[in-house]
């Protein structure tokens, strides 16, 4: 699955209805949009820093290669160190989904709900890709600030930022239902 693929609905199973949820189970399923907002705040801050860093360098592809002990270099760094703790706290995230949450969805929700766990697996496997991209373009960028390891970092946070608030958006509109009317913790 390539990450156009990732973003594809139609592509994507629909999660079995369960007519008898109530306001309580209902509510308890929304956690994990709440969950996901945090770590959509997290990528919020990201991209302002890389913003920030854009305005006060014109074209990132137009800086010379030496910027080491300015500014910039300092906020490219600490571009590529923002980039490397986001990598770790959204790994850590899929990691607790797929130890403990998808077990435990797949144990009560029988057949109907499979095609949706197999599915957000499925993307957990690219995002994990895009993940692994992102912390290597970072750690690089945060050893040695430069034009062309921003460029690479950027366009990598870019590139996993939407497959994963994609992800984020089926997972959450999936699970909601099941998450509650299956009693699932979260
Ligand atoms: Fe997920
Ligand atoms: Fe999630």
């Amino acid at each position: 699955m390539t990450p156009e693929e990732l973003e594809d609905e139609d592509a994507r199973p629909a999660p079995p209805v369960y007519p008898a949820i109530t306001g309580a189970e209902r509510a308890h399923g929304r956690r994990l949009a709440a969950i996901h907002d945090m770590y959509r705040a997290e990528l919020d801050a990201v991209a302002r820093l890389l913003d920030a860093i854009r305005a006060g360098s014109g074209n990132a592809a137009d800086l010379a290669p030496a910027v080491a002990g300015t500014q910039l270099a300092r906020n490219m760094a600490l571009f590529g160190t923002a980039c490397g703790r986001d990598c770790a706290l959204l790994q850590n995230h899929h990691d607790i989904e797929e130890q403990w949450m998808f077990p435990s969805l797949a144990e009560r929700g029988g057949a109907v709900l499979a095609p949706v766990i197999a599915r957000l697996k499925a993307e957990h496997a690219v995002i994990h890709g895009l993940i692994g991209a992102l912390h290597e373009a970072a750690r690089d960028l945060a050893a040695s600030p430069g034009a062309e390891g921003f460029a690479r970092c950027a366009a990598d946070f870019a590139v996993l930022d939407r497959a994963i608030r994609s992800h984020f958006g089926y997972e959450e509109r999936a699970l909601e239902e099941p998450l509650g009317a299956l009693r699932v913790p979260i």
